[in-house]
């Protein structure tokens, strides 16, 4: 699904890359976690000098809601704001994963300013999904 006006949780995601820390990609991010419990919840990429160290907005997001006792998500919105469309802002495989233990129903995504923002459920991010 497209959508053209931002919504409040678009544009706190897009406040919340603001403060992310990327001095090697300088690819900003941030991300909102809607709780189950309707709790909102920021995370931001947290990059490394050892690369492979960093940390992914969404799965900072979602650890953060997770030491705030949350166990289940109803929504992230990804806002990449340095990517110069929406096809360059969507979650990496290891993040769909993450999300997926969570039980994220809907994943929101956009990039730089003024692109589109696109909503998918995680079944279409990550189907036939590995789960214990
Ligand atoms: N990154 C995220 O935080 N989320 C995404 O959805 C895409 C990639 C971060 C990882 C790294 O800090 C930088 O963006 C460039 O890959």
């Amino acid at each position: 699904m497209s959508g053209g006006h931002p919504s409040p949780l678009v544009n706190r995601a897009r406040e919340a890359a603001l403060a992310a820390y990327a001095p090697y990609s300088e690819f900003r991010v941030g991300a909102v976690v809607v709780t189950s419990d309707g709790e909102e919840v920021i995370g931001v990429n947290v990059e490394n000098a050892a690369y492979p160290s960093s940390t992914c907005a969404e799965a900072s997001a979602i650890a953060n809601a997770v030491a705030m006792g949350a166990r289940k998500i109803d929504t992230i919105v990804v806002a990449c704001i340095d990517a110069p469309d929406v096809e360059a802002a969507y979650p990496c495989g290891r993040c769909r994963q993450i999300m997926s233990e969570f039980d994220v129903k809907n994943v929101v995504v956009t990039g730089g300013r003024g692109t589109r923002t696109r909503t998918h459920t995680l079944d279409e991010l990550l189907p036939h999904r590995f789960n214990l």
